[in-house]
């Protein structure tokens, strides 16, 4: 029998789909996860226009892919769009992960585990009894919330430039623990042993308007965006006495770790890729 040169690759086809997504190292992460685990998958990045997601996902079915992660700007079209939803994507508003099987779309949310498997695995920050900071109010603290709350903290406050997006927040994910939403302001006077930032402040190279000392003794601060050099709320917080400083690298690589376990029912090993994704951003 004669194959084309395309069919003879018996990998599973696996992408993410974004806006924009040419800078996304989620092909990378899961190239060496493949390596890693000996699992025959392929993934790929594909750019969706804003407003065609449902179209790019259904070419995707049609050409028999298996999973897709799904980023910026699409993660609640792709929420909308799925047949079925975990509960933690139920939860978060937004999916950020599929799994394709027959006749459905299975949607999950792994941004707050891996958020949460970053900091109690790889940076060895508990969690419980703990008090919280989150700063923003937007999709992406929402997605983190309750993986953060179910580590039962003494408290998670919410704090946000525009404070009523905070205390509606806070008031949403009441049921899961001991959450409180505020404007900036208004954490003067207090002291964190965790502070999240979630806002887009570092794509800008802001810094969220935070009072002096809200940074208790032996704190860790931890940014979710990464990149070579340390965002403005690092340095602030080195500044203020952390103990520990963090970027969010450790979060996307563990975050691609639940959707890799999700699609293949093997968890890869995080911590080789944290350290080679590391040298590879050092070296630009
Ligand atoms: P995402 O999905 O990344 O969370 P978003 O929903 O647009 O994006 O939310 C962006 C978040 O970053 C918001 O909490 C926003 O604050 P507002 O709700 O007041 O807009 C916050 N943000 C953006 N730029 C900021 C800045 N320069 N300083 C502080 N907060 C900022």
């Amino acid at each position: 029998m004669i194959t084309h040169p395309d069919n003879t690759d018996a990998r599973d086809e696996y992408a993410v789909m974004g806006n924009p997504i040419a800078h996304s190292k989620s092909p990378r992460i899961h190239s060496l996860f493949a390596q890693q685990t000996g699992e025959p998958i392929h993934y790929r990045a594909i750019l969706v226009e804003v407003g065609k997601l449902p179209e790019a996902v259904a070419d995707f079915v049609a050409g028999g892919g298996k999973g897709l992660n799904i980023t910026v700007p699409f993660k609640r079209d792709a929420w909308e769009l799925v047949d079925e939803r975990s509960r933690r994507a139920e939860r978060a508003g937004a999916v950020n992960t599929i799994k394709i099987e027959p006749g459905r779309l299975f949607g999950d949310n792994t941004d707050g585990v891996g958020l949460v498997n970053d900091l109690r695995h790889n940076l060895q920050i508990p969690l419980q009894d703990r008090r919280i900071l989150l700063m923003g109010a937007g999709g992406a603290a929402r997605g983190v919330l309750a993986p953060l709350l179910e580590q039962e903290p003494a408290l998670l406050v919410i704090a946000n430039r525009t404070p009523e997006r905070a205390v509606d927040l806070a008031a949403e994910f009441a049921d899961l623990g001991t959450v409180q939403g505020c404007g900036f302001d208004a954490l003067e006077n207090l002291q964190f042993d965790v502070l999240i930032n979630a806002t887009a402040a570092s794509l800008q190279g802001d810094l969220p308007p935070l009072p002096d000392g809200i940074v208790a003794e032996g704190a860790c601060a931890y940014d979710m965006m990464y990149g070579a050099k340390p965002t403005a709320f690092m340095k602030w917080a080195q500044w203020q006495g952390a103990a520990k400083v963090s970027d969010g690298l450790g979060m996307l690589v563990e975050q691609a770790a639940e959707s890799f376990y999700i699609w293949r029912g093997v968890r890869p090993e995080t911590r080789p890729v944290i350290a080679q994704l590391r040298e590879e951003l050092a070296d630009g």
